[in-house]
Parts: C-alpha cells; sequence; structure tokens
C-alpha cells in the first residue's frame, strides 16, 4: 500500500506545476457565501438574554436553560466562570429535515423547519459564540446527518481554523432498513469534531480486543512465558546522523531508515529476550498483546446506535442520543470536574452522562418538552422502551410531567433552573407544582 509521507521528505525537484513550492495563500481559505451572513462582530454583539431564576441550586455549579439558546449563549459572554472555561461542547442540534417532532407519548417536541442558508446561519451563530465560550484547550463536536454535514463542515473551518478540525465521525445510528426506495440504507450520520488550539485535553479511547481478533493480529506465543506477542519492525523511515544511524550488530539500518532504538537499548531489549531473529538472522521487535491497552477506537463508530429494542431505557424524547456514544466523546475531551455543555439539550443525554462522569455541566433548550423530559430524567431515570408503546395514551390530555421528589437526595438535584421565555402554560404550571413556590 502506497502511503503519504511529510513534505519534509520531497527530495526537492518541484517538476509538478500543480504543487507550487511556497506556502499557500491563506487568504485562498474556502468559505461559504449567503445573503445574510452577519459579521463576527455584529454576531458576538448579540443582546443577553434577560434571565430569570426558577430554582436555585446553593451548591449547584450545574445549569439548565429554558429558552433560545443564542441570547443565552451571549449572555455567557459576560460571566467569565463560563466564558474561555468550558472543556467540552457537544451539540446536537435540529438537522435541517423540513420534519416537527414528537415525543413517543405524542407530546410536541420540537421543529425543524429551517432549510438552506437559514440553517447554516442559524448554526454559524452560535458556533462563533461557542467558540469564545470555549477554554484554550477545549473541544467541540458537532452531531449532524448527511443534510447539512458538508455546510456545517466549511463553517466550522471558518470559525475554528481549518487546522482544528480532527475528526469526521461516522457513527452508525440505526439497524439495517428495508428500504422501498431506490437507494442504500441510511445508518450513519456524522460527528465534527474540532478543538481550539493545537493544545487540547485528549484521553484516547479504546476498544477491548476479541479473542479472534487479539489472535490473528498477535499470532505469535511465546514459548518461554505463554505471551501472545506479534512482530514489528525495529526500523522507521528516514536517515538519521545520530546513534539510531549507526549499525548495529554489524547491520546498517535499511536504505532510507534508521532503527527505532539506539544500539544500547536495542541490546537491552535483545538481552530480556524482546527481539525476535529470523532464521536468517534479520531482527524483529516483540510486542506483547498484555501490554496493549486495547484497540485504539478509529473514526467509524459502530457500538452506539439509538433506541433500538425493547430492552433498553430512554427518555422517549425525540431523536434522543444513546448515552455511552455520549460517555465515549465526555470520557476522551474532558476530565473529571470540567464544564461541558450542550445547548440543544433535548431529553437531557449530555447533561446526565456528565453528570454521571463528575463534570459540571450546562445545558440549554427552548422546548418545554424537552426541558420537562430532562426534569424527569433527572428524577426518575429513563424508562424501558417498550413501556411507552404499553403506555400510549389511554388519556392523551394527561401531560407526562416530571414526578420530582427535589427533596430526594439523588444527584441529579444539584442544579440549578433559568428561564428566558415569557412564563406561563404547560410548563409553568409543571415547574410550580414540583419546584417550592419561594423558589418562583
Ligand atoms: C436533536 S434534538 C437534541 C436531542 C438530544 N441530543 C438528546 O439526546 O435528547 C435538538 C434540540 O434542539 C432544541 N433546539 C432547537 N432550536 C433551539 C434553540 N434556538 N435554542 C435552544 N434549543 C433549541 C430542540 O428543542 C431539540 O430539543
Amino acid at each position: 500500500m502506497a502511503t503519504g509521507v511529510p513534505k519534509t521528505k520531497w527530495g526537492g525537484n518541484n517538476n509538478n506545476p500543480t504543487q507550487p513550492d511556497s506556502q499557500p495563500d491563506q487568504s485562498l481559505d474556502v468559505s461559504l457565501s449567503y445573503e445574510g451572513k452577519r459579521t463576527n462582530a455584529e454576531i458576538l454583539a448579540t443582546a443577553p438574554a434577560a434571565i430569570k431564576i426558577l430554582r436555585q441550586s446553593d451548591e449547584a455549579e450545574n445549569r439548565l436553560y429554558y429558552g433560545d439558546n443564542l441570547p443565552i449563549l451571549a449572555s455567557f459572554l459576560y460571566d467569565d466562570s463560563i466564558r474561555g472555561k468550558v472543556r467540552l461542547i457537544y451539540i446536537d442540534p435540529p438537522f435541517a429535515t423540513k420534519s416537527v417532532f414528537q415525543s413517543r407519548s405524542q407530546s410536541d417536541a420540537y421543529l425543524d423547519l429551517l432549510v438552506g442558508a437559514h440553517y447554516i446561519e442559524f448554526i454559524r451563530q452560535r458556533l462563533i459564540i461557542l467558540r469564545e465560550l470555549l477554554a484554550p484547550d477545549g473541544s467541540i463536536y458537532v452531531h449532524l446527518d448527511e443534510n447539512m454535514a458538508f455546510h456545517i463542515k466549511i463553517i466550522m473551518d471558518e470559525v475554528f481554523g481549518a487546522g482544528n478540525f480532527r475528526n469526521w465521525i461516522t457513527r452508525k445510528k440505526c439497524n439495517p432498513k428495508n428500504y422501498t426506495r431506490k437507494t442504500y440504507g441510511n445508518v450513519a450520520d456524522y460527528i465534527l469534531f474540532y478543538t481550539k488550539s493545537d493544545t487540547y485535553v485528549w484521553n484516547r479511547s479504546y476498544e477491548e480486543w476479541t479473542q479472534a481478533r487479539a489472535d490473528k493480529e498477535y499470532e505469535y506465543i511465546e514459548e518461554e512465558t505463554g505471551r501472545r506477542y506479534k512482530k514489528v519492525p525495529i526500523h522507521a523511515p528516514g536517515v538519521r546522523n545520530g546513534e539510531t544511524g549507526k549499525p548495529w550488530r554489524g547491520m546498517n539500518p535499511p536504505p532510507g531508515k534508521h532503527w527505532q532504538y539506539p544500539p544500547k537499548t536495542l541490546d537491552e531489549m535483545d538481552a530480556r529476550g524482546e527481539i525476535y531473529w529470523s532464521p536468517n538472522g534479520n531482527p524483529r521487535r516483540k510486542v506483547y498483546l498484555d501490554e496493549s491497552s486495547g484497540v485504539p477506537v478509529q473514526d467509524i463508530w459502530l457500538e452506539f446506535r439509538d433506541a433500538h429494542n425493547q430492552n433498553i431505557k430512554i427518555t422517549g424524547y425525540p431523536t434522543e442520543k444513546n448515552p455511552d456514544l455520549l460517555a465515549r466523546i465526555i470520557e476522551a475531551s474532558s476530565n473529571p470536574g470540567d464544564l461541558v455543555l450542550d445547548c440543544f439539550a433535548g431529553s437531557g443525554t449530555t447533561l446526565d452522562v456528565a453528570a454521571r462522569l463528575g463534570r459540571r455541566w450546562i445545558g440549554i433548550d427552548n422546548s418545554p418538552e424537552a426541558i420537562k423530559t430532562t426534569l424527569r430524567r433527572f428524577a426518575t431515570g429513563l424508562e424501558r422502551m417498550g413501556d411507552f408503546v404499553a403506555q400510549r395514551p389511554s388519556n392523551p390530555v394527561q401531560p407526562m410531567l416530571p414526578n420530582l421528589d427535589l427533596s430526594a437526595s439523588t444527584a441529579f438535584n444539584d442544579f440549578s433552573l433559568f428561564t428566558t421565555l415569557p412564563y406561563n402554560g404547560e410548563l409553568n404550571e409543571a415547574l410550580k407544582q414540583r419546584f417550592s413556590s419561594s423558589a418562583l
């Protein structure tokens, strides 16, 4: 397999007219142009929301907001405890599907009707403020599907810098579908991972070895110890003049290569039995299975399908994401105690998982159903998917209100609740019932 090598390894003959010798001109960066694109300065000057506290938790640093996320995010620009302090942002915004979404209990949840430039600008305005809120070593993950992922990738490059793009993650979202349409089944969605800079929190994720995979990859067993191992070269590309370019045991590194270790270290490894010598005298390094942390996670994630059978537990909110997917992201890109933000919080998946993993969190959503679902989730947890089917409405006017007992000592009492929207209607009643009247 031919692979590219770093540009510095190029021998110098610039005989390819499509590859200029000089650095590319930064002004040639790609950007999206459309009507209604506001300047960054205009967006950062968005009037902050007037925010009303519905419930103040004494020690809580965790915050749940009901309202449009743009003015709420703008208000964080003036909060020193948030601006530049958010270690991880995950957002799962509407996908421009031209759909309305209802929960499993058939309550209206949210509208996804913005399309084209309106959609792009809606997301872009939030991204520009989110970048300001991110810590210098912070990361952002934006979950999208094939409708707008390509457009938003260009916007992310504009806002965060193309050099801060880390991964385009493909997630398998559901089981294969039996399409009647003349297309391939659509089982993937996408997560764009960017960081604010080159220095960012990164806890590499590993998958456990399966027996079959380990047996295939580590195919040898050391006679003396019974340890499983694989053989890898002890040289690497590139000529070096130092110790690693010198002969070892009378052998030079192969042409164009250097030893991975200085000869003295290779001697020590050999003495420990960590070098395998082929019958014709070629040395290879032994890499042992029991020293492997697992298989480093790649950018195709197959194991985090959303609700897919009757036995798993969910809130019943439409498009709610698999908590294990959020756990992978939160563990990889934040540490305990860090601040995690999701401003399209829906059923509160990110917030719930962040709390369980010892992170602080901020969640925002402008759907009363989302806020109610999150409160219910915090109070009573998830329900088996089958129960939603069984329960489906014998009494359709019965609202699925959170049965909150905020005096109970659960981990999820530890949050404050805020609103920016006119404070009336069903949510108001729900909150009045559930929170002490003094807090309202
Ligand atoms: C795809 S859902 C998020 C689902 C969530 N990840 C979960 O696991 O439940 C998108 C959410 O964004 C919310 N939303 C859309 N526009 C918003 C806005 N301008 N401000 C705040 N929330 C918004 C919707 O109400 C909806 O709950």
